[in-house]
């Protein structure tokens, strides 16, 4: 059982509070991705499992031990760092065959282990070579390969595609990804980018400041995200977000922006008053002028996107971002009117974390 559990956990350095009481169980053999703007406290968190620093309150368990006091070696854990950390003066086999080495297990025993995840990471043929003869790629996935070598019950990564270029970047998400799936294991991974975390994570959880937002799926998160926190920082381009007012008619709420009107279903979380509406791009959809919901607005920037395109419009009532399909790119300066599905839409509090209301 590799499950790894948060209780309560704070962090302080000195009089700074970074991870500000975190309550949090990641299930095992469960991918979770820990996402978050710089400065957060992702990595702290992940610095916490591996026993790199100390826990000034609460609880950690790996699996059914609490591990506060427990020394890194003694975790059972492996940790891939963003800048990868091999030792220059020794070779590939060497670099992956070392922790091992330290362990005292037998020679024959390291290289069949080496051998093993050499393959898998198909570096065998580079087993000979130091570290400074490898491309970015070929680093990583030595990297990669010292932790599997170890054969731990939980992984753990931060940023470790962050110095790779974009294509290799998204190339060993996909490696990493299959690699969670053979082997079956815990895997802990810190990114500040949120489409990594929305393509890798099994579930995701969002940090800011020290507190975590939301855990959640990829769909859950992207869908239903609980603040204005999560639903901008989730998705790219950001999802849209305008001041509206909200008022009670019977048993439905009716919140009226500056381009729209939507009667939606009231809940018990919603007041009369201020409140954001949130709508994704892509959620904007061509409309008639028959709609009661029509935003006309000019094409300010286009942003082609290969079979699609992002479209800046900038309406009296504020800008807004839409996606629209490679069949209907409009032209700089052109007029759309655009509608939207009231299903689609975000009801968020004008005040506060603005917390989701609908
Ligand atoms: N050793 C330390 N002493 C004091 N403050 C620290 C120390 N390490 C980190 N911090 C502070 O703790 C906060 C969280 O840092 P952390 O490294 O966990 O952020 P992060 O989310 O990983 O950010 P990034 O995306 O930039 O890596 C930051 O404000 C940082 O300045
Ligand atoms: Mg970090």
């Amino acid at each position: 059982m590799a499950r790894v559990k948060f209780d309560r956990v704070i962090k302080r350095y000195g009089d700074n509070l970074v991870i500000k009481g975190l309550d949090l169980e990641i299930q095992d053999k469960e991918f979770l991705v820990l996402v978050g703007p710089s400065g957060c406290g992702k990595s702290t968190a992940l610095r916490m499992i591996a026993g790199l620093e100390e826990i000034s309150e609460g609880s950690l368990y790996i699996g059914e031990r609490v591990v506060n006091d427990v020394h890194p070696k003694h975790r059972d854990i492996a940790m891939v760092f963003q800048n990868y950390a091999l030792y220059p003066h020794m070779s590939v086999r060497e670099n992956m065959g070392f922790a091992l080495k330290l362990k005292k297990t037998p020679k024959a025993e390291i290289d069949r282990l080496v051998d093993d995840a050499a393959k898998r990471l198909e570096l065998t043929h580079l087993l000979d070579r130091k570290p400074k003869a490898l491309s970015g790629g070929q680093r990583q996935r030595v990297a990669l390969g010292r932790a599997i070598v170890r054969n731990p019950q939980v992984f753990l990564m931060d940023e470790p595609l962050s110095n790779l270029d974009a294509k290799l970047r998204v190339s060993m998400r996909a490696e990493i990804k299959k690699l969670h799936q053979q082997l079956q294991t815990t895997f802990v991974y810190v990114t500040h980018d949120q489409t990594e975390a929305l393509t890798m994570g099994d579930r995701i959880a969002i940090f800011n400041a020290g507190f975590m937002q939301q855990v959640g799926t990829p769909f859950e998160v992207y869908n239903r995200p609980v603040n204005t926190f999560v639903a901008t920082f989730i998705g790219s381009p950001q999802m849209n977000l305008e001041a509206a007012k909200l008022a009670f008619e019977g048993d439905r709420a009716v919140v009226k922006s500056g381009y729209f009107t939507f009667n939606l279903p009231r809940t018990e979380l919603m007041k009369e008053g201020d409140v954001l509406v949130g709508f994704r791009p892509e959620h904007l959809v061509p409309g008639n002028a028959g709609d009661a919901n029509l935003l006309k607005a000019p094409v300010e920037v286009i942003e082609p996107m290969g079979s699609e395109a992002y479209v800046y419009l900038k309406g009296d009532k504020g800008n807004v971002i839409a996606r629209v399909g490679e069949e209907f790119i409009p032209k700089l300066g052109q007029e759309l009117s655009l509608t939207i599905d009231p299903a689609k839409v975000h009801v968020f509090d004008a005040a506060g974390d603005g917390k989701r209301l609908n």
